[in-house]
């Protein structure tokens, strides 16, 4: 698979028009907005209106529309409050819908409740630039199977034949695993998700795999600190990081070595991910963080 850094080197050319899909007798706007903006200005010593200049300025402005599925969630809660403060507009979906616990990025979010299997994807996918997948979780066999796979499938196909010009998806680290413990309804659920966003966006899908996130869980209503756990944890394997490497060859030894990454740091890359056409490809743990640096402020 193409890994993140040798995609960096490759440089598109910026689209001038966004390839795009549509459902049948339906037309998408397009996402990237131009304003035109007319200046009127007198010359230096001139007051007489009548004689003032006037100049078109014409500028390109990105404005981006991020839906986020899973938003209300512990991953997608954070991709939502950075997308926020960085001026995006956002969507998210899930069954439960908006948060209850209050926070002034929560009311600038768009809250849609609804199951993504029976989800009315014109409503929430208009306008839409890039949609970001947090959907995923633990369960049976079957369970898994349907939402680290089924579901993201149903939602890739979705945004691609709505036009959508990029989709990211919340993955995971593979552990350095043996294949068959990799071969449980989590990560083969995780992996199908994987092929058809890589495969449905060759040019625009992102994947990143993160393993352990820390940050601060909510559950029930009760925040758990998992960075008191998550954040030492990474500061250590950071710095034993050259002495450990030579045992990242050994199976399932990532269990133990693998960095956690901070909820925030995911939430950067992201925002990273759907800001930059140019970004695409799978990225590692390493890369999620390379790439939250980029736009951390
Ligand atoms: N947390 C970690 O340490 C970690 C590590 C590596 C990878 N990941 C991956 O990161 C992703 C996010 O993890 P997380 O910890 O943030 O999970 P989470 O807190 O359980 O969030 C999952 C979100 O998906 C929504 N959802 C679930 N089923 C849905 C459905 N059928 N339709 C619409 N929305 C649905 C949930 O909301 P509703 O239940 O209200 O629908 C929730 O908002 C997952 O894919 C996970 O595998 C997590």
């Amino acid at each position: 698979m193409t890994s993140f850094s040798s995609l960096a080197a490759i440089s598109r050319p910026p689209p001038s028009s966004v390839a795009r899909a549509s459902f049948p007798a339906r037309s998408v706007s397009v996402p990237r907005t131009r304003f035109r903006v007319n200046c009127s200005y007198a010359e230096a010593g001139v007051s007489d209106d009548s004689k003032s200049a006037t100049i078109d300025v014409v500028a390109d402005v990105k404005t981006e529309r991020v839906v986020v599925l899973g938003g209300s969630g512990f991953v997608g809660s954070a991709i939502c409050k950075a997308a926020v403060s960085k001026g995006i507009e956002v969507v998210s979906l899930s069954r439960s819908g908006r948060p209850t616990y209050p926070g002034s990025w929560v009311d600038q979010v768009t809250w849609a409740s609804g199951d993504v299997f029976y989800a009315n994807w014109d409503e929430v996918l208009v306008g839409a630039t890039a949609v970001v997948s947090t959907l995923g979780g633990f369960g049976s066999e079957e369970q898994m199977q349907r939402i680290n796979g089924e579901a993201n499938v149903v939602a890739v196909n979705a945004a691609k034949d709505f036009g959508v010009p990029k989709y990211v998806l919340i993955s995971v680290h593979d552990y350095n695993l043996p294949p068959f413990l990799l071969s449980s309804g989590y990560f083969t659920g995780k992996r199908k998700a994987e092929s058809e966003v890589l495969s449905k966006y060759p040019n625009a899908g992102v994947v990143l795999r993160p393993g352990f996130i820390y940050g601060k869980r909510r559950i029930d209503g009760i925040e758990i600190p998992l960075d008191f756990i998550g954040e030492p944890l990474e500061r250590i394997l950071q710095a034993v990081e050259n002495f450990t490497k030579p045992l990242s060859s050994l199976p399932a030894s990532d269990i133990f070595l693998a960095p956690p990454v901070s909820v925030d740091d995911v939430a950067l890359a992201v925002i990273n991910a759907v800001s930059d056409d140019d970004v695409f490809g799978i990225f590692t743990i390493e890369q999620i963080k390379e790439a939250a640096a980029k736009v951390k402020v």
